[in-house]
């Protein structure tokens, strides 16, 4: 099979590996150089890690850095079966590539978006062809985590669906299918309880090394939610938390002033160097 994953961040190099090292032929497709050999990167110390691990062999790791392209700009991608997005949280900038892609897909492509929070029905509308798109929500890291959300937009037909479910088995992920409802099922349940630590935090409850440690001992959390909110990026986790308070209307979900102000200073977590810790 050929998949074209499009954007080349954390999400998308992370999707690109898994679907490569699964066995299929993929097309990392970025706008930006940087992103793409960042990714480049990014691949290779994931499966150095997998193969330190002994997760899987050092030629399985080898063939999986040759079945992955690293393309610049959206063309070409006629031949793929699927086509993954996982470019910016934006509705605009996921209009814009949607827009791009209607003109270089197969119609018979299965399309999906990996979006955290964004109605996945809204972005189907942008791929022009709805019936055959729906949400493929991976978690990070996308290497070592089984889940797959696959997301039934309301147009989404049903053997598109269930291509994705098949899809997500082959890759070795586990898929649960779930509707298109803002958080889906993880990060309403998730995304809340980050941004109540971060509240938690700012009211001086404890110390962020504190709050972690307790919900590693107390509830056996394999890592702390302040320290899971850096690995998914504060911006992300703020991007989520308003999707969630925008779409409910529900106070419940208001953003904790800390996530926000530490998103203003750049401080996205791990990515930056910076966040509720510094790395
Ligand atoms: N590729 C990429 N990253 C890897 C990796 C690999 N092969 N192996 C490990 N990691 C990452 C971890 O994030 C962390 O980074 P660090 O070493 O640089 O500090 C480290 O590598 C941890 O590695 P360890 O070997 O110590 O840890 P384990 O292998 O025992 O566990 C884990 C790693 C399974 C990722 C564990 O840390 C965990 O369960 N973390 C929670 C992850 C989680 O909850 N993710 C969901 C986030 S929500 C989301 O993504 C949804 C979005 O829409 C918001």
């Amino acid at each position: 099979m050929n998949v074209a994953v499009i954007g080349a961040g954390t999400m998308g190099s992370g999707i690109a590996q898994t679907c490569a090292l699964a066995g299929h032929d993929v097309v990392l497709l970025d706008t930006s150089h940087e992103a793409l050999q960042r990714a480049d990167a990014a691949i290779r110390s994931s499966l150095a890690r997998m193969v330190k691990k002994e997760s899987i062999g050092e030629d399985a790791a080898v063939e999986t850095v040759t079945r992955v392209e690293f393309r610049h700009g959206i063309s070409g991608l006629e031949s793929a079966g699927v086509v993954i997005e996982a470019v910016f949280e934006s509705l605009e900038v996921k209009r814009e590539v949607w827009g791009q892609l209607a003109a270089v897909t197969s119609d018979g492509a299965l399309l999906a978006t990996n979006t955290s929070s964004l109605s996945v029905t809204a972005i189907a509308e942008f791929s022009g062809r709805p019936e055959r798109f729906c949400g493929m929500h991976f978690f990070n890291p996308v290497p070592m985590m089984a889940l797959v959300e696959v997301v039934r937009g309301l147009r989404s037909r049903e053997e598109t669906v269930e291509q994705a479910r098949a899809f997500a088995e082959g890759i070795g992920k586990t898929p649960i299918v779930c509707e298109d409802k803002p958080g889906f099922i993880v990060n309403r349940l998730l995304v809340p309880y980050i941004n109540d630590a971060a509240h938690a935090l700012a009211e001086g409850v404890a110390s962020a090394e504190d709050i972690d440690k307790a919900m590693k001992l107390g509830a056996n959390m394999p890592i702390g939610p302040l320290a899971l909110a850096d690995l998914v990026g504060l911006d992300v986790c703020l991007a989520a938390t308003e999707s969630l308070l925008s779409e409910f209307g529900d106070p419940k979900f208001r953003v904790a002033p800390v996530l926000r102000q530490l998103v203003r200073a750049g401080r996205l977590g791990r990515k930056s160097g910076e966040g509720f810790y510094n790395y």
